[in-house]
């Protein structure tokens, strides 16, 4: 395909762009029960949509912003246990990762660094361990699929600089021991980051509504920063990951001079140079707009599906549950269809799942309604 000399008129674009967008899939029709993310919120998409010109590589042409985003890392880490913890809306999880683990390899100064993270950890470590030239050390989970403190202690070197913990694990929503964890790091001297992109916007709402929900946050004195992402469970538009750092001190390991910009440069922190405003102005009204109490009600919902999806399931004998529930992510094995085969037959039924080697994997995410999930459990039973 080339650029046309002559532009065409915006109806014509507009229809070609329907033809290509309409062989996406809509979080609206109620079908992705596999996907992290969902419809952001009407609110955040239209300040977003104001914003798009604002550009956080530049603090000083937009100080405005710059305050927006230092406020809404302030509500987040205040969700943390951390109101005055510093950090950036960045583009997603992984780069919010890649943030962490830079800051904490910076700060070693080791030759030949390693990072120990669980077996469950997200990809986007492989991601960061390439780019960071790190070794990655992936322990092992205990029966309860949270890592193994046992194999972390046993996995520490003396290249050793940080450990992961995950706070809401991709594939089941399992919260480390990151007591344990904080313990180990403050004990051998190692930075820790907990993962958090799916989990920090569920875990501290959770707590507030009844459920019996872990601690991971900055709470433990160990805990050196905390990945928390926005454009998941915070109904924030894509982009937005957060990554939040408990010391500013961190930030001096990862400054780079960007003398060009005006009045006479910044010194910026993150990895992208011109960053998008209008993510974190977003962020900002969202969690102005919801307050506590909103987001208490999303988990609610998501929270009451996961349940139902849980106490039906169980009464089939056909299906269970991998393990009970902490968040929205339920991990359903069938002794009688491998989980592929189950995920295609659900798939030809227009579901979009995922699935792992041994079981599949829903996520309850606030697009759904009852009955949606209502409707996903009769095609399930009659795919088994
Ligand atoms: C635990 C965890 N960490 C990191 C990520 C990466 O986030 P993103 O896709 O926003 O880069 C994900 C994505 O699902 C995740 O579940």
């Amino acid at each position: 395909m080339i650029v046309d000399q002559k532009g065409l008129p915006k109806e014509i674009v507009l229809k070609l762009l329907d033809e290509y967008l309409q062989e996406d899939m809509n979080y609206g029709f109620g079908r992705i029960l596999g996907s992290m993310c969902t419809s952001p919120h009407p609110f955040a998409k239209m300040v977003y949509s104001k914003s798009m010109e604002k550009n956080l590589g530049d603090l000083h042409l937009f100080p405005g912003t710059a305050k927006l985003e230092r406020e809404a890392i302030s509500m987040i880490g205040s969700l943390l246990s951390k109101p005055d913890a510093i950090g950036y809306i960045v583009s997603g999880g992984t780069e919010a990762n890649l943030t962490a683990l830079r800051v904490a390899r910076n700060l070693s100064k080791k030759d030949r660094p390693e990072v120990i993270v669980p077996k469950s950890a997200h990809f986007s470590f492989d991601k960061a361990a390439d780019l960071l030239g790190l070794r990655l050390l992936k322990v092992r989970l205990d029966e309860n699929f949270q890592v193994d403190i046992k194999a972390v202690k046993e996995a520490i070197t003396r290249n050793t600089v940080a450990i992961v913990g995950v706070a809401g694990s991709t594939e089941l929503g399992v919260v480390d021991p990151i007591s344990d964890l904080s313990e180990i790091a403050l004990d051998r001297d190692i930075y820790l980051h907990v993962d958090a992109s799916f989990g920090g916007f569920v875990l501290p709402f959770l707590r507030d509504i009844g459920y019996d929900s872990p601690d991971f946050d900055f709470k433990f004195k160990g805990v050196c920063s905390i990945t928390a992402d926005p454009h998941k469970m915070g109904l924030a538009p894509i982009p937005a990951g957060g990554i939040l750092f408990r010391d500013s001190d961190f930030m001096s390991v990862v400054g780079v001079r960007a003398p060009y910009l005006s009045l006479g440069g910044v010194t910026q922190h993150t990895i992208l140079g011109t960053r998008c405003g209008a993510s974190a102005v977003a962020v900002w009204a969202l969690l102005k707009h919801m307050g506590r109490e909103g987001y208490q009600k999303v988990v609610k919902r998501c929270m009451e599906l996961t349940n139902m999806v849980v106490k039906k399931v169980e009464r089939t004998k056909k299906v269970y549950p991998i393990i009970k529930p902490t968040m929205n992510i339920v991990g359903l094995a069938s002794p009688s269809v491998g989980p592929k085969r189950l995920a295609d037959r659900l798939k030809q039924k227009g579901w979009a799942i995922s699935f792992t080697s041994n079981y599949i994997r829903l996520v309850m995410m606030p697009h759904l309604k009852k009955k949606h999930i209502l409707r996903f459990l009769s095609d399930l039973e009659v795919s088994l």
